[in-house]
């Protein structure tokens, strides 16, 4: 009964569950079960709502009722139980690899190892927060990048764009519960998370590595670990030793455009280069084995849903409202992961230190992603059928598109925004009031961006709402730099 309830709400309300329903199994899950939950919720606010009238007596004994029920109706809480809780992570069937413990164990030891990176093209000034002297080898890991609270970067300064071997265009992501979303990065570039390192490990201005250098790294430090795992072991042609070790050059990656000269890849016999694509991939399969144990559950919003009424206050329970309301936030930032896993134009300004001038977000990445030998699709895929990109077309409409973030341990991540334009919760929810902003030519604004006319309490409010998302933190263990 509580179920109908919530689906005739979220319909109501246009939050959009039956999209985010469709594209990702694990959210239905979780719709359902929230949907149960929302019975005992729902049961103490419609007896507060009543308290007023002849039932008070009743409404008054039922500490369920509480503050709970007098500020949220039984219809915003329903709307409220399709967010909570995170359901378990969705199964990547293109990683063959995806839960397997022993991959995310070599995942782990690779995500901290700074050893493959290049050459420094910015070096520390002193204030910048970079991780070396220009020039300087081996400094940057994954979690150079990563390693706030919240899984996203507070190293680079001045904090906005992320600094690796040089400055990026855009905002770290948080890793935390990343492996929710459908498509990875703000722009969609990635399909499945495992393609994700592949592309990091090889840009210059971020790791500055190569694959040939990855499969060596592999056969010098975690050769057991990676045979132990992998279905075809490493080949020993990779051990600098080995009679015929010229078949694998210490560096290389593909040129870059097809008119440049050949390179060390180039002139690698084709069969050694697919080997060495699929050491890659295998690379990204552990990577991406780890980073789906990143998960943080049971933010005070959870608990609060899970009866706890005490476990936000009124205020936050206030922004709460808003959020589903006036504010139709959850139109896009809805289910579990207060994601759609949609695309959106919002005209974010493209504004602040080290910012390009231009980002055409979707329209950016999709070309990247639809050409990648690495996508869902492609020979490396453990699913090539799965049909995700499937009638998947640049459109003018992607430009100045980017993805639904996520606001789960959204109090942990600023600055805010793809550039980190926004750099606290405050200047994104006036971003919000005043109805977005301007976005590039071709592009349109997405519907649901007007102004809100949100009171200075409502906005408050509904800043004290966001920041009861923050969860638990990430276990000690899995934040151990396990490198060799
Ligand atoms: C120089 C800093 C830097 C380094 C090093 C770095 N990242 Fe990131 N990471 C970013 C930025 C910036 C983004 C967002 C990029 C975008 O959307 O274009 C991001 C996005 C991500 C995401 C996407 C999360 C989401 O919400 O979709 C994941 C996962 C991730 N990084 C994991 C990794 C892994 C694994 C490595 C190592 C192979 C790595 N990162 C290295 C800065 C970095
Ligand atoms: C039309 C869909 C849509 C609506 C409606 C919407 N958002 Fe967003 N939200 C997005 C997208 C897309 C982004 C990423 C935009 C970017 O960086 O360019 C985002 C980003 C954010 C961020 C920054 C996240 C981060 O980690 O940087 C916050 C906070 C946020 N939204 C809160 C809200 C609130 C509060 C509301 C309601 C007042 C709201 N959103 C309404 C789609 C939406």
């Amino acid at each position: 009964m509580s179920l109908r309830g919530a689906v005739l709400v979220c319909g109501a309300l246009l939050c959009g569950c039956g999209a985010a329903g469709g594209d990702d199994g694990g959210t239905a899950g979780g719709a359902t079960a929230g949907g149960g939950a929302a019975g005992g919720h729902a049961g103490g606010a419609a007896g507060g709502a009543t308290a007023g009238g002849a039932a008070g007596g009743t409404a008054g004994g039922t500490a369920g009722g509480s503050a709970g029920g007098s500020i949220l109706t039984a219809q915003e809480l329903a709307a409220a139980h399709l967010q909570s809780p995170l359901p378990a992570v969705p199964a990547d069937p293109t990683n063959a690899f995806a839960d397997n413990a022993a991959a995310a164990t070599l995942g782990q030891r690779l995500y901290f190892d700074r050893s493959y990176s290049g050459a420094l093209a910015v070096g520390n000034d002193g204030g910048n927060g970079a991780t070396g002297d220009a020039g300087q080898r081996g400094t940057v890991s994954c979690f150079s990048c990563h390693a706030s609270a919240g899984g996203d970067d507070n190293r680079s300064l001045p904090n906005n764009v992320s600094l690796g071997t040089d400055y990026g265009p855009r905002n770290a992501l948080p890793v935390t519960n990343a492996s929710f979303y459908a498509w990875t990065n703000w722009g969609g570039r990635f399909d499945t998370q495992w393609s994700l390192p592949l592309a990091v490990a090889e840009n210059v201005r971020i790791m500055r590595s190569t694959r040939l250098e990855v499969a060596h790294l592999l056969f010098e430090k975690y050769r057991a670990d990676y045979d132990a795992i992998f279905p075809v072991p490493l080949d020993p042609s990779l051990a600098g030793d080995a009679g015929d070790a010229s078949r694998f050059p210490l560096a290389g990656k593909p040129k870059a455009a097809a008119t440049d000269p050949d390179g060390p890849w180039e002139t690698m016999d084709a069969g050694d280069r697919g080997t060495v694509n699929r050491i890659y991939a295998n690379y990204g399969k552990a990577i991406g084995a780890y980073l789906r144990k990143l998960v943080s559950r049971n933010a005070p919003f959870d608990r609060f849903l899970a009866g706890d009424d005490a476990a936000i206050s009124d205020a936050a329970k206030r922004g709460l409202k808003v959020f589903l309301g006036k504010g139709q936030c959850a139109g896009c930032h809805s289910g579990p992961n207060f994601a759609d896993d949609q695309f959106h134009a919002l005209g974010v300004q493209q504004t602040g230190p080290r910012v390009p001038a231009v980002d055409l977000g979707r329209y950016a990445d999709l070309p990247a992603l639809l050409a990648s030998p690495f996508n869902s699709a492609g020979a490396f895929s453990d699913r090539p059928d799965a049909g995700k990109l499937d009638g998947l077309a640049l459109a003018p409409a992607m430009m100045g598109q980017f993805r639904t973030k996520s606001l789960r341990g959204i109090g942990q991540s600023a600055p805010y925004m793809h550039a980190g334009q926004n750099s606290s919760l405050e200047q994104v929810i006036d971003f919000y009031d005043v109805g977005g902003g301007a976005v590039p030519d071709g592009g349109t604004l997405d519907a649901r961006i007007h102004s809100l006319g949100l009171s200075t309490a409502e906005k408050a409010d509904l800043a004290a709402f966001l920041r009861t998302l923050d969860g638990d933190p990430l276990p000690a263990a899995l934040l151990d730099d396990t490198s060799r």
